[in-house]
């Protein structure tokens, strides 16, 4: 026990006004540059990329729309802020920038079968990029002769754990064990484990399938699955990109064709879902070691895995979100108390604190405590629904459903507060909220048009944070209490139904999604918006948090009105803001807290091969606050900010 740790220092930095300039705005007396973007190569040997969609190699290449990332200090067992590894998530494409011409001869295939050349690009631009990196006497820099540098994409062999491992939910043409699996995809939040590994967390793996008409074929429990996770009859998900299409393709495109269709075992794919939607964990320091898809945390839409502080003797937690609208908030704990002297031992710990264990989803109740519910065979909820524990993983959010936890407006990334061990969880909007979709309750209490008038959006429009706290300090505890802490508005928006948290012209913001606490108990918070970026391009704050209950916005009665204290720039205020098009995610700091680097993801996303909505980054400079080269198109890149005094970063 190290005692009562120092209290959060005070946020020392001047506020960054919201705008919607092509370039990214840091604070007064902070710099900011590109260190790793769409397409750079990883190793030495590959050409530098040229931007006009020509080349492939993404196997070798940076990956796109950079997601989580974490950085992990070298050489391993170190404390190195000079020196390390980042771990990065590449989530999705903007795949008119990725080719010559966009996808052809389209997106989907549907006027002809795609090019394999360009499907394996595609497959190749997502997944985990891991760079070792170094920082040289003014500037960090990706070191290419590491031989640790790796790209993980979605053809990988990778190994299923854990309930779902063996099963015959697991079973499918490339896997006749029912245990080997190929590929992570839709990377997004992720986690550190205690024992230094990466995990990534799938998210909107379910959109890339394509599912024929097949309504009238009979399976139920795995009509059920698709069913629940939107995978339906005649349905192609948003982020099909027709790679069951090649003529020359192999079983690695072909499988992302599940329609039940009675087909032959040697041609049955229809369970490859079934080997997505996990936390996956992979050794930073290892590109030899096989990334293991950890089934016991169960099969959602992964954000990320945010671990409780570790105690001796105790199951180790990791709470957990499901960034769907109406989904719910988990935390998993495992069968093993917590050994410190594991810590040193890598990935070997991996199958020891995640592969047995209890998944719990969260029921909010409105009085302001909360269960945690579990999903396992002997809830009487869900008592002859399921074979058992495999099948109660395929079908999490059913489970969830048949257990009674409480649905939430979208649950994206959360943080535990390293002050206090409380768990926060973004709720980053829900347009369905109390317009045909769940009426508001305490811990999902607002729904209003969005009052800028224009282009108008209903339901939960800015989101909000919620915060919880375990009962007795222990996080295996099945009970908390909790509270709303910030509510997402823009500043001028009515404050007795709207902007709850007193949000000002420095700090207000909207669609809370990404969020991280450093070590010294600073919260980053983190937009993906599309109700407030007509008047500002999407943005990071810094927050300094109080506890559950010590004012928060806590609801009064049942009027769901809010009485707490005021998010004064002291508390909150703007960081960063990025650039158009973009989403703001991922962030990690030196243990130093002299370099942050942070994701730009997307920019440009809206834009077409002769409007690219942004130019940014500009090719001809490195400097991350120069507004783009107009004839450039946008690439996602991980940026590096530092302060000009060399000092620590935020305070
Ligand atoms: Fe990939 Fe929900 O953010
Ligand atoms: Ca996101
Ligand atoms: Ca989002
Ligand atoms: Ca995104």
């Amino acid at each position: 026990d190290t005692g009562t740790p120092a209290a959060t220092p005070p946020l020392g930095f001047t506020a960054v006004p919201k705008n919607l300039a092509d370039k990214v705005t840091v604070p007064a007396g902070y710099s900011a540059y590109v260190l790793f973007a769409l397409g750079d190569p990883l190793v030495e040997g590959v050409a530098a990329y040229t931007n006009d969609g020509t080349q492939g190699d993404f196997d070798k290449r940076a990956g796109d729309h950079h997601d989580a990332l974490a950085y992990f200090p070298f050489p391993k067992g170190s404390t190195s802020s000079t020196e390390g590894i980042l771990a990065m998530n590449h989530e999705a494409l903007t795949d008119i920038y990725l080719h010559a011409a966009g996808p052809t001869p389209d997106r989907t295939g549907a006027t002809g079968p795609r090019p394999l050349a360009e499907v394996l690009k595609d497959q190749h631009a997502h997944g985990v990029s891991v760079i070792k990196v170094k920082k040289g006497a003014t500037k960090w820099a990706i070191d290419k002769s590491a031989a640790l540098n790796k790209r993980w994409h979605i053809n990988s062999e990778m190994a299923l754990t854990g309930p779902v491992a063996g099963s015959v939910f697991a079973v499918t043409k490339l896997s006749p064990n029912g245990r080997t699996c190929f590929g992570t995809m839709n990377n997004c939040g992720h986690g550190v484990t205690p024992w230094g590994t990466f995990l990534t967390g799938e998210e909107n793996w379910n959109a890339y399938f394509n599912r024929g008409n097949d309504a009238a074929q009979s399976d139920a429990v795995r009509t059920q699955a698709f069913a629940r996770y939107a995978i339906t009859p005649n349905s192609k998900g948003f982020n099909y990109r027709g790679w069951d299409t090649p003529v020359d393709g192999t079983d690695l495109q072909k499988r992302f064709n599940v329609t039940i269709t009675g087909a032959s075992a040697a041609e049955d794919f229809r369970n490859e879902p079934n080997h997505f939607g996990y936390v996956v964990e992979l050794d930073p320091y290892d590109p030899t070691f096989t990334p293991r898809k950890r089934t016991a945390l169960g099969r959602t839409s992964h954000e990320g895995s945010w671990f409780a502080p570790v105690k001796a003797g105790r199951p180790v937690v990791v709470y957990m979100g499901d960034d769907s609208r109406n989904e719910y908030a988990y935390k998993f704990v495992s069968a093993a108390n917590w050994d410190p002297a594991d810590a040193t031992k890598g990935p070997a710990m991996g199958g020891k604190y995640l592969d047995s264990g209890v998944l719990y989803a969260a029921r909010f109740k409105d009085d302001g405590t909360g269960e945690w519910l579990a999903l396992t065979p002997d809830n009487a909820a869900l008592s002859g629904k399921f074979s058992g524990l495999a099948e109660i993983i395929v079908n999490t959010r059913t489970a969830a459903d048949l257990a009674g936890a409480t649905k939430m407006d979208r649950p994206e990334w959360g943080g535990v507060n390293p002050k206090t061990g409380e768990f926060y969880l973004t709720l980053t909007n829900n347009s369905s909220r109390g317009t045909g979709g769940p009426a508001v309750d305490a811990a999902n209490p607002r729904s209003y048009e969005d009052p800028k008038g224009a282009a108008t959006q209903r339901g939960n429009v800015n989101g909000h944070i919620i915060r919880l706290a375990d009962s007795s300090g222990d996080a295996a505890a099945t009970t908390f209490t909790w509270d709303v802490y910030l509510f997402g508005a823009q500043a001028d928006a009515p404050a007795a139904t709207v902007n709850l948290s007193g949000l000002t012209a420095e700090n207000d913001f909207s669609s809370p999604d990404g969020l991280w606490f450093d070590n010294r108990g600073i919260l980053w918070i983190q937009t993906d918006d599309g109700a407030y970026t007509d008047v500002t391009n999407c943005m990071m704050l810094a927050a300094v948090p109080g506890k559950v209950g010590d004012g928060g916005q806590k609801m009064v009665g049942a009027q769901k009105t809010f009485a707490g204290k005021a998010a004064t720039p002291d508390l909150v205020r703007r960081f960063l803001v990025g650039t158009p098009g973009c989403e703001i995610t991922g962030v990690d700091m030196t243990p130093d807290y002299k370099t942050m680097f942070v994701n730009i993801q997307h920019p440009g996303e809206s834009g077409t091969l002769t409007t690219f909505q942004s130019n940014w980054p500009s090719m001809t400079t490195d400097d991350a606050t120069v507004t783009g080269t107009a004839i450039t198109r946008p690439r996602t890149a991980t940026i590096v900010i530092t302060k000009n005094d060399g000092g620590p970063i935020g305070v």
